[in-house]
């Protein structure tokens, strides 16, 4: 690849969007070029922001790391469908999380542990298999069900992340089994149900904690696409350098989200970076974007990122709740709902359509 670092300005942005093409062409992401061997990161992937949020927080000792899960919420599911007292506690419980921290984990979520170890190891095959037969999934077209490739903004961003991706629209209008990989096909499909499932149980608590009828956020529809991408982060040589993702909020209502014991993932909290612990058969619940203009700002959209590590690699689900697919989006507004609005709580956001799935 191309080294960029010491010419001017122009031809370095010049160059970049030539490196980047190359880098895209190879359709074998990050994990290609780690194993062609590398002990230096390319230029793309260089982070000026991270690397000078480290070098202030050395200055100041200040470090992102914590222990026991930084204080973010674990929630015990247990009970939710059959008592009636417990779903009570378990509402209360979701309701705090999702104004202080938009950000918990669950425990006892009815989904098997066997389940989502095996997910895990599905993603890890598909991004681990020969890469040419990787290659026939590679594109950008997101109109497709399923597509696999290494950062959905390379063009775009001003930093390259270290991870590559196998995207995936499991509802509505799901792809046709043979569509998927045949190397990790069962278990996505197993896997998508079983969180759909639980999706719906949370759109639940969501209404409930909201002072809403159990099946409100369903009935607008918050319920019925399901986005799920298979992230895979390949080891870094200079991990202080870049970030696994950048930070950014999710876009949709909220995110389901399984990751693997490497670690790495960051929750913004009160002016810090929090580590998200990971927690053998746990899930991870963040609210997006649209859960929080819906409820007029009562449930917060957090900021979270995903650090990359030498040890690696890092495998990780996000199942995406998000509104349904054009056309049909097209005729759904979006704004604060009714029910939450009132003269000392006035509305926050103007109603929107959607133009996309978000
Ligand atoms: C995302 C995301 C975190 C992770 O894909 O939006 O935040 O742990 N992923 O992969
Ligand atoms: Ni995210």
């Amino acid at each position: 690849m191309a080294e960029i670092n010491s010419e001017p300005a122009e031809q370095s942005i010049y160059n970049r969007i030539n490196v980047l093409k190359a880098f895209d062409e190879t359709k074998s992401g990050v994990k290609g070029l780690v194993d062609s061997g590398l002990s230096k990161i390319p230029t793309i992937f260089i982070n000026e922001e991270y690397m000078l949020e480290r070098n202030n927080n050395i200055h100041n000792q200040k470090s992102g790391s914590s222990t026991n899960n930084g204080g973010i919420p674990i929630i015990d599911l247990t009970g939710v469908d059959n008592d009636p007292n417990l779903r009570r506690e378990i509402v209360k419980k979701v309701g705090e999380a999702c104004e202080k921290w938009g950000f918990f984990q669950i425990i006892n979520h009815g989904i098997p542990v066997t389940t989502l170890d095996e997910m895990m190891d599905g993603i890890r095959r598909f991004h681990e298999q020969d890469k040419e037969a990787k290659k026939e999934f590679y594109s950008r077209d997101i109109t497709r069900k399923v597509y696999y490739n290494s950062n959905f903004d390379l063009y775009l961003a001003e930093a390259t992340n270290w991870r590559d991706s196998l995207n995936c629209v499991m509802a509505p209008r799901g792809p046709f089994p043979q569509q998927l990989p045949a190397i990790c096909r069962d278990i996505f499909i197993e896997y998508s149900n079983k969180v759909m499932k639980l999706g719906h149980t949370l759109l639940e608590l969501f209404s409930e904690a909201l002072g809403l009828n159990r099946s409100y956020l369903e009935d607008i529809g918050c319920g019925e696409g399901l986005f799920m991408i298979g992230n895979y982060y390949p080891p870094c040589p200079e991990p202080d350098l870049t970030l696994g993702i950048n930070s950014h909020t999710d876009c949709g209502f909220f995110t389901i989200l399984l990751q693997d014991q490497i670690g790495g993932l960051q929750v913004r909290h009160q002016n810090q970076w929090l580590d998200v612990n990971f927690i053998h058969g746990a899930l991870i619940v963040n609210l997006a974007d649209m859960m929080q203009l819906i409820s007029n700002d009562k449930f917060i959209s957090v900021h979270h990122r995903v650090l990359t590590n030498t040890k690696g690699p890092r495998v990780s689900a996000a199942s995406f709740f998000r509104t349904h697919l054009p056309p049909e989006n097209a005729s759904r507004l979006y704004g604060p709902i009714k029910e939450l609005i009132s003269q000392e709580n006035p509305p926050l956001y103007r109603e929107l359509l959607l133009k996309t799935s978000c």
